[in-house]
């Protein structure tokens, strides 16, 4: 497919999927997002492709919703079309692992793109934030709801409220990124830790993904009820067969992903 907005390539057993209107520092619009959601349906349903990842550029990941394109929009341009949104569960219904590699500007919808994905790994020059107080509105793609699951209810309202943005450290301590790297290692790091988890199971990770989401979506009974019902599924799998043989015999696994 000829992407306009964004870059596709695939690494090994890796899909890599470049953010790309950098004039704008990669503002999303309808058009990015919706091929965004196209990419990922691709990767989704290649079965040599077992982990994703998505990067921006060095100065953003993304600087929010395009402010261009929605200034002269009113309430029912925004509900007629889904704005933005509309798409944007393709990104939380991937069920293969996102990776969001983060350097420079990572907010608004940027930063709510970002924490759609599944880990983030930030370059010591992300900058994440809310500023949508800015502009008159507030985070429409889930800022107000998975900031503070992320960060924490103190930390989520001061970036809601007040627009500052937090550092690559900052959001280490908070909790939001998983790891901070030197700018220049980037890339290699996510594609490392995406190429690591692409070497294991896919079915395993799949399930792995679903039961960590259930975390935010129920009780911890029903959340432990899910993860014992499909850890007990994970042995059926040819992959737990060669998993554990390979421990024993001291040799490597060769998962088929079966
Ligand atoms: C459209 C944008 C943009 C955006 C930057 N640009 N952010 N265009 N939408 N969100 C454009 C600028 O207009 C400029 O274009 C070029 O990118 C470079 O930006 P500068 O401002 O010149 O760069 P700099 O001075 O380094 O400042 C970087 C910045 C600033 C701090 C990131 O650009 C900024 O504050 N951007 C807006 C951030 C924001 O408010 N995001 C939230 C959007 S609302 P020209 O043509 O002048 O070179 C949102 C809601 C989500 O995300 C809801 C989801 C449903």
């Amino acid at each position: 497919m000829d992407y306009q907005t964004i870059l596709v390539e695939r690494r090994a057993r890796v899909g890599l999927i470049t953010l790309n209107r950098p004039k704008a520092l990669n503002a999303l619009n309808d058009a990015l997002i919706d091929e965004l959601g196209a990419a990922l349906n691709g990767f989704e349903h290649d079965d040599d492709i077992g982990a994703i990842v998505i990067t921006g550029s060095e100065k953003a990941f993304a600087a929010g919703a395009d402010i261009s394109a929605m200034a002269d929009w009113d309430y029912i341009d925004v509900y007629k079309s889904d704005f933005i949104t509309r798409n944007w569960e393709r990104i939380k219904s991937c069920r293969k692992p996102i990776i969001a590699a983060v350097a420079g500007f990572a907010l608004g919808g940027g930063c709510e793109l970002a924490m759609m994905c599944d880990i983030i790994i930030a370059a010591d020059t992300a900058r994440f934030g809310q500023p949508e107080v800015k502009l008159g509105i507030l985070p429409g793609a889930g800022g107000t709801q998975r900031l503070p699951r992320a960060i924490g209810k103190a930390k989520a309202m001061d970036l809601c409220l007040t627009a500052r943005m937090m550092d690559a450290l900052e959001a280490e301590r908070a909790g939001l990124v998983s790891r901070v790297v030197p700018a220049e290692r980037l890339l290699d790091e996510a594609l490392a830790a995406a190429d690591t988890i692409a070497s294991y199971s896919l079915p395993v990770v799949m399930m792995i993904k679903e039961s960590v989401n259930r975390a935010y979506e129920s009780s911890l009974a029903e959340g432990l009820l899910f993860e014992r019902r499909v850890f007990h599924a994970a042995f059926s799998l040819a992959d737990k067969r060669e998993g554990m043989s390979a421990f024993l015999e001291k040799r490597a696994a060769r998962f088929t992903h079966r």
